[in-house]
């Protein structure tokens, strides 16, 4: 096939470009920077276009005219910048996504869109004065594509305009889909990780995700910080795990993704922000510590003094993947230890590549 891929450097963008390419697909990759995909540039079946979508210039019309499919991965996805720019989210998670849509709609073109398991927001549980027996029982944070309400926090906790700006852009896919016929697979991703996630922080105003602060934290023996105690829960996703998945959604044999929500994500992986620091500090001082550099503490610092005001968070979300595993015969096969324990692997080589290159 001939795919269109926007945002196809970013982290799941670079593993999906090479699975794309190794499977014999010829690829337009479209986004701001390469250098998550360096190794494929070379690559005969791929074109690198380096560019912003913004702006007004590019020919999105005739991209997606000369595409077999339309892979949008294009986001803002770290919780820090929904707190900064705020605005900004909801215009490049919105309405420039929704151009994206628009054009394949015009088309007649598939898209896959990728989405985000923050649409579920927080869990019934969670509330004050919930009425439910057992607030620990998983079935109360497992959220289902097709049954799962949404809650989101008020207005002045502008952490939810990330969520908002992407469940409004999966409804608009819904309408295009009931009204016109519109073909899409609306990707949910939980939490996935792997190499190249993120940065590690380079200055003071970085605010990667979670993973990239600890990693940070662990190779210069500054300490790790949970927010708010570090109790809220993640179910972390092995990159190829959900790479595989995703590349099945791609095939879509039998037409069984059109139209479709997809979680993607391992139940099997869940734990606390706490559990994760602990876990991958251990890991740390097994396998990869300097004995120059002392293993960090782990301290707690207030959510609204780590992201600035209008910090809210999920608390707890499991994905159901019934219809992963129904429609595609999915299944994880990463453990979180293995999980964690790989991608730290990649963080320290390219830590000490980089010391050797300065020192080189
Ligand atoms: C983010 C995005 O909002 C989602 O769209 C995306 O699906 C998800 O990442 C992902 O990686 O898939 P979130 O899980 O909240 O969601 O991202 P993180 O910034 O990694 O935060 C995870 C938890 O760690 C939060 O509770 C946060 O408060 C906490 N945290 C973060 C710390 O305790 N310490 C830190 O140094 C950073």
């Amino acid at each position: 096939m001939k795919i269109l891929a926007l945002g196809a450097a970013g982290f799941i963008g670079s593993h999906l470009t090479h699975r794309l390419l190794k499977e014999g697909h010829i690829v337009t990759a479209v986004d701001l920077q390469s250098e998550k995909v360096a190794e494929d540039l070379d690559h005969a079946h791929l074109t690198f276009l380096r560019q912003d979508i913004r702006s007004p210039a590019w020919d999105l019309d005739g991209m997606v005219r000369d595409a077999d499919l339309v892979i949008d991965l294009i986001a803002y996805a770290n919780p820090g910048l929904y707190l900064r720019i705020p605005l900004e989210v909801f215009r490049l998670n919105f309405l420039e996504n929704l151009k994206i849509a628009e054009a394949c709609v015009r088309h007649g073109k598939r898209l896959i869109q990728f989405s985000t398991c923050e649409v579920y927001g927080r869990t019934a549980a969670s509330l004050k004065n919930a009425a439910v027996a057992d607030p620990e029982d998983p079935i109360h944070a497992t959220f289902s594509e097709d049954t799962s309400e949404y809650i989101l926090g008020p207005v002045a906790k502008h952490r939810w305009i990330y969520s908002c700006a992407k469940q409004l852009l999966e409804r608009v896919l819904h309408a295009y889909g009931l009204e016109q016929g519109f073909n899409y697979t609306i990707i949910r991703p939980f939490n996935f990780i792997g190499p190249k996630i993120d940065f590690l922080p380079q200055k003071d105003d970085d605010i990667p995700r979670v993973f990239s602060f600890f990693m940070d934290a662990l190779l210069n023996g500054t300490p790790m910080k949970l927010v708010n105690g570090g109790v809220n829960r993640r179910c972390y996703t092995y990159i190829d795990d959900a790479i595989e998945c995703t590349y099945r959604i791609v095939e879509n044999h039998g037409g069984v993704c059109d139209r479709q929500i997809v979680n993607i994500g391992s139940p099997y992986n869940e734990v606390s922000i706490r559990q994760m620091a602990e876990t991958m500090r251990e890991i740390y001082a097994a396998r990869f510590r300097d004995p120059a550099v002392p293993l960090p503490e782990i301290i707690s610092v207030p959510g609204e003094e780590f992201y600035g005001e209008g910090y809210d968070d999920s608390d707890r979300r499991i994905p159901d993947i019934t219809k992963a595993r129904t429609l595609l015969g999915w299944e994880p096969v990463w453990g979180i230890h293995d999980t964690l324990e790989t991608t730290m692997r990649y963080y320290v080589s390219e830590r000490r590549n980089a010391a050797t290159t300065c020192n080189g």
